[in-house]
């Protein structure tokens, strides 16, 4: 086969012919460079000799890659709210939805590791657990859950515990959003928009008031409705996430004890009831028939007749 050199750019490209395509690449920038493939391939090391353990070990570098990927565009989604563009963070929220469904499917790969294949090489995996996963902590933290006390388990790693405990002084993404519906006039309780970040957010009754008057006229509020939804579904597949790793950890150890120390499975569950967004989900219940009126008295189907 013959391959032709040139110089393009000033860079040595080289070129052929494969089966009636013209293949170029070039001695700069090639896909193993641009994607580290070789550093990344490099990183899955057993701690056993257990055919098992690769799986498990690439389950969880994947996830915390996704993991990576929704900081980022959380990060986003935060700034294009403190600047006022809310279509870029819609656009932003969709493509983390889009990640977090990938997410909750990939579980179903893990649910091939049986009990038994997980107890071949479980022991070598000592006190390791997610709960040490440092980036699912800052996810957390960036979204609202500020549960300050989990950042012991990074007490020897300065870096990881300094960058939570930056993410833990910021505004949540939820202290973002209400920073924006008082920029919008509405009356936020002035002890949450000046509130110490680092404390849990705590369900106030004024903010569900104001989810209220905006999802009873949703004509006049439609970005801020929109950005409700949008959030709402974030928290909806995040609780999913959890859900299915529960139900994927109870499916391989049942009731024992997690490597992290904790109570396993009862810990995972607890886990469930904790919410980012309080009042955006409580509010669901106080709504009423918002264009009901006399549409429903007219109905085609009433039977009174
Ligand atoms: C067979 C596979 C798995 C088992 C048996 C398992 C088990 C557990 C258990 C028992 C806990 C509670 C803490 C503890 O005591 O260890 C936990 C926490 C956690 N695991 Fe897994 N896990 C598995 C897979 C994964 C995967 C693939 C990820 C992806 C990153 C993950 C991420 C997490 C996270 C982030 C936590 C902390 C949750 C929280 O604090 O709310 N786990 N896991």
């Amino acid at each position: 086969m013959e391959v032709k050199s040139i110089i393009v750019d000033g860079v040595e490209t080289f070129e052929t012919e494969i089966n009636g395509e013209r293949i170029q690449w070039d001695s700069g920038l090639t896909y193993a460079k641009h994607i580290q493939t070789k550093q990344l391939l490099a990183t899955q090391i057993p701690v056993s000799d257990k055919p098992d353990e690769l799986l498990f070990i690439i389950m969880h570098q994947t996830m915390e890659l996704w993991i990576k990927l929704c900081l980022h565009e959380v990060k986003i989604a935060l700034k294009a709210i403190q600047d006022d563009e809310l279509a870029k963070a819609f656009k932003t929220f969709d493509r983390i939805a889009t990640v977090q469904r990938h997410m909750i499917d990939s579980w179903e790969v893990l649910a091939t590791l049986s009990p038994h294949d997980f107890l071949t090489f479980r022991g070598y995996l000592r006190k390791a657990s997610g709960f040490q996963s440092y980036q699912y902590r800052q996810l957390e933290f960036l979204l609202g859950n500020r549960n300050a006390d989990l950042i012991v388990v990074h007490q020897d790693d300065e870096a990881v515990l300094d960058e939570l405990k930056a993410t833990l002084a910021m505004p949540s993404l939820y202290d973002e959003v209400l920073q924006l519906l008082g920029r919008r006039g509405l009356t936020v309780p002035e002890h949450l928009l000046n509130r110490d970040w680092q404390q849990q957010y705590e369900p106030s009754d004024e903010v569900e008031n104001l989810w209220k008057a905006i999802y009873e006229n949703v004509e006049e509020n439609w970005d801020l409705y929109t950005l409700a939804e949008k959030i709402t579904a974030l928290e909806y597949y995040f609780h999913e996430w959890r859900f299915k790793h529960m139900k994927t950890v109870s499916r391989v150890i049942g009731f024992k004890k997690g490597t992290g120390g904790s109570s396993g499975v009862s810990y995972l569950v607890k886990a469930l009831e904790y919410s980012f967004f309080p009042e955006l989900w409580s509010v669901r219940t106080t709504l009423e028939n918002v264009n009901a009126g006399d549409d429903i008295a007219d109905s085609r189907y009433h039977d009174d007749e």
